[in-house]
C-alpha cells in the first residue's frame, strides 16, 4: 500500500512511521508535514532511508493533490494540538485543522483516495469528576477549547464528505496518548524533562482533572485496525481504559524518577481546564477485535522516563524555550 502520512513528523506520526517501517515493510510511506515548532526531522533519522519526506502545508491544496493523487490511502494526524497555545493564539488552529483537513478532503474527494482521520477525545468536552459516564460514538460534540472545536470542526468536515460525497473515510477520537517523541511541551515529557534538567516539575491546579492515558503504540495499532477493516463512515474511539488524576500521574513519574513524589509546585491552572476524559472502547474491541498491549500504565511510564533520559540531543534543544513560554504565562 502507498500511504501518505500527514503530520508524519509530530509525536504520533513518527510513532506511526516507525511501526509501520517496523510491521508493513511491504508498505511505500510518504510523509507530508509542515514542520512546524512541533515537527522534528530528528524523530524520522532512524527511518529516513525507508520513507519519502515531503516538507509541506497541508492547506497547499496543488501540493495536496499531488501527493494524494500517488496513494492509496492517507493518515491524516497533522494538526496544531496544544490546548494552551490555542488560547494563546487560536488563528493557527483555524488555519491547519480546518482548512487543513478541507484540503485534503478535497484531494481525497478528486482522486477516490481512502482515508483515516486521526481526532482527539476532547471533542466531546468533559465529564464529572467521580462517576462512571464515559463517552461513546453517540456522544454529543462538546468542545470547550479552541483546539478541540478546531478538531470537532474537522470530524465534522469528514463525515459530511462521507455522506454528500461518497468519500471513503474513517475517523478515530483518541484519548491521551503518552510515550517517545512528544514535545516537552506537553505534560507527561514536561515533567520528566523538569526533573533531568534540575527544575521543579509545575502542576496546573490542584490536579484533580483526570485523563484517559493510552500508549502511543496503542492508538497507532488501532487506527492500523481501522485504516484495514473499519466500516466507512465510522467513527471509532480509541482508548486503553487507565484513566488517572493528574496528581497521580505527576507522583508516579516522581517516584519513578527516584524523588520525593511531593517535590513539584503547583501553577496557575489552565483557563477552562476540562476536568475529567473518558473512553468507553468496546465498540473497537468487540467490532474489530482490537486490543492495547501497553496495560501497565507504570511500565509504560518507567520506558518513557529511560527513552527521555536517552534521548536528551532530541528534546535538549526544545526545552529552555518551552519552559520560557510556560513562565511568561505564569505556568
Ligand atoms: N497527543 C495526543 O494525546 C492526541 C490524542 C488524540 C488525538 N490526537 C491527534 O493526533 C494528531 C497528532 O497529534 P500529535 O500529538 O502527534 O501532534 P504534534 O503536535 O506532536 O504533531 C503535529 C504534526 O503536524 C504537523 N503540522 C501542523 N500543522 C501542519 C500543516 N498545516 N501542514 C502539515 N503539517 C502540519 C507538525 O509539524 C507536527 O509534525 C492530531 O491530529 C491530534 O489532534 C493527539
Amino acid at each position: 500500500m502507498r500511504l501518505l502520512i500527514t503530520g508524519g513528523a509530530g509525536f504520533i506520526g513518527a510513532n506511526f512511521v516507525h511501526s509501520s517501517v517496523r510491521v508493513h515493510p511491504e508498505d511505500s510511506l510518504t510523509v507530508l508535514d509542515a514542520m512546524t515548532y512541533a515537527g522534528s526531522r530528528e524523530s524520522l533519522a532512524a527511518v529516513e532511508n525507508d520513507i519519502r519526506l515531503v516538507q509541506g502545508d497541508i492547506t497547499d491544496a496543488e501540493l495536496a493533490n499531488k501527493l494524494v493523487a500517488e496513494s492509496d490511502a492517507v493518515v491524516h494526524f497533522a494538526a496544531e494540538t496544544h490546548v494552551d497555545n490555542a488560547l494563546a493564539d487560536p488563528e493557527p488552529f483555524l488555519r491547519a485543522n480546518v482548512i487543513g483537513t478541507f484540503t485534503v478532503l478535497e484531494a481525497v474527494r478528486a482522486h477516490g483516495v481512502r482515508l483515516h482521520h486521526v481526532s482527539t477525545d476532547e471533542v466531546y468536552g468533559d465529564l464529572e469528576l467521580g462517576n462512571a459516564r464515559r463517552f461513546t460514538e453517540s456522544t454529543p460534540y462538546n468542545p470547550s477549547s479552541p483546539y478541540s472545536s478546531t478538531k470537532a470542526a474537522s470530524d465534522m468536515l469528514v463525515r459530511a464528505w462521507v455522506r454528500s460525497y461518497g468519500v471513503r473515510a474513517t475517523i478515530s477520537n483518541c484519548s491521551n496518548n503518552y510515550g517517545p517523541y512528544q514535545h516537552v511541551e506537553k505534560f507527561i515529557p514536561r515533567q520528566i524533562t523538569n526533573v533531568l534538567t534540575g527544575r521543579r516539575p509545575k502542576l496546573y491546579g490542584s490536579g484533580t482533572n483526570v485523563r484517559d492515558w493510552i500508549h502511543v503504540d496503542d492508538h497507532n495499532s488501532a487506527v492500523r485496525r481501522i485504516l484495514a477493516d473499519g466500516q466507512i463512515g465510522r467513527t471509532y474511539l480509541i482508548g486503553a481504559e487507565e484513566e488517572r488524576d493528574n496528581l497521580s500521574v505527576m507522583r508516579a513519574i516522581l517516584r519513578l524518577m527516584d524523588r520525593d513524589p511531593d517535590d513539584f509546585d503547583h501553577v496557575a491552572d489552565r483557563a477552562g481546564h476540562d476536568l475529567r476524559y473518558a473512553i468507553d472502547p468496546s465498540a473497537l474491541y468487540d467490532e474489530l477485535g482490537w486490543a492495547p498491549k501497553h496495560t501497565d500504565f507504570e511500565d509504560g511510564l518507567r520506558a518513557t522516563i529511560d527513552w527521555y533520559r536517552d534521548n536528551e540531543t532530541w528534546w535538549g534543544p526544545l526545552k529552555d524555550a518551552t519552559e520560557a513560554k510556560y513562565e511568561g504565562r505564569g505556568q
